[in-house]
């Protein structure tokens, strides 16, 4: 079987370009699901404080029997501790969480421009950066106008941006501004929640290459270079999810599925999103 390929970040970090997601996988049911994509291969977890389920992200890493080092792990600043004193306080809490003495990668979770805005905030991410840690750091959610401002205002070029990011929402703009400053583009969402696995295009070039239409999609994100974590409670998704590196795009596929961009998304536009927990 093809292994993972990894993407070098701005700092030397190498992060595994297929993770896996555990956004809306409840706590009780996060331990047994960790535990079948590390089974499966995945080794590179995404996580949030927002989802409530870090610490039973911890508990099957540690259950797995793999050490620490061999597991790549991101956590996100949750919305509501983006002052620079609860901002420290917060990545505590998710170390202890996790049961960690240091993560792979922490990100702001999202700008909220309109509530306060991240320019403290990534300060004090920086400072946990230079603390050791973090072994980077970066940013989710963010537009061209957010990270023009950390870029100006701060010292730190993020690792990475993490945004929403599928067939139906190709983020052209975004993409080249995180390519041209080097910063990796991770992608949310890859399959759109599913949306985009009954599309006839996407459908048409799976039957071609004898894949599944959520294969042909994570394919072309693998293909034009994003970062994806893809979310299964299912053990067969998540094989499925996994084994996409043993066959090709064309050039002409890729710019098939690149042309179904209508700027749709599944979740929340950026500029306005202020929820608060
Ligand atoms: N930074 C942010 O603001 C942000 C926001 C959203 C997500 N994320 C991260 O990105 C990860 C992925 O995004 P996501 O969870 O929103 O969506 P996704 O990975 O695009 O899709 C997940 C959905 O698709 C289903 N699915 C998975 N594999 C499938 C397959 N092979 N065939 C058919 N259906 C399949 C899953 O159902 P089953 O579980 O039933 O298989 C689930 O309902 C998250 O888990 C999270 O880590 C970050």
């Amino acid at each position: 079987m093809a292994s993972v390929p990894t993407i070098r970040l701005n700092n030397g970090v190498e992060i595994p370009q297929l993770g896996f997601g555990t956004y809306q996988i409840k706590p009780a049911e996060t331990k047994v699901a960790v535990l079948a994509a590390l089974d499966v291969g995945y080794r590179h977890i995404d996580t949030a404080e927002m989802y409530g389920n870090e610490k039973q992200v911890g508990e099957a890493i540690r259950e797995s029997g793999l050490d620490r080092g061999e597991v790549f792990v991101t956590s996100k600043l949750n919305n509501g501790f983006h002052a620079h004193d609860d901002a420290l306080k917060a990545f505590d809490r998710t170390l202890e969480d996790l049961g960690f003495d240091y993560l792979d990668l922490f990100l702001i979770h999202w700008p909220l421009p309109a509530v306060g805005g991240f320019v403290e905030t990534w300060r004090a991410l920086e400072e946990i950066y230079g603390s050791g840690r973090a072994r980077a750091i970066g940013v989710s959610n963010f537009q061209t106008s957010h990270l023009r401002r950390l870029l100006e205002e701060t010292e730190t070029v993020p690792a990475v941006n993490q945004v929403e990011a599928h067939p139906y929402l190709t983020q052209d703009e975004v993409r080249a501004f995180d390519a041209e400053h080097d910063i990796a583009t991770e992608a949310w969402s890859p399959i759109a929640q599913g949306k985009v696995l009954h599309d006839p295009t996407i459908i048409r070039i799976a039957e071609r290459h004898s894949r599944t239409p959520a294969q042909v999609t994570l394919r072309w994100h693998i293909q034009r270079g994003d970062i994806v974590f893809p979310k299964s409670v299912n053990v067969e998704r998540m094989e499925e999810n996994f084994h996409i590196f043993d066959f090709d795009l064309s050039e002409e596929e890729m710019n098939e599925i690149s042309a179904l961009n209508r700027d749709e998304r599944v979740g929340p536009d950026p500029d306005t999103f202020n929820w608060i927990p």
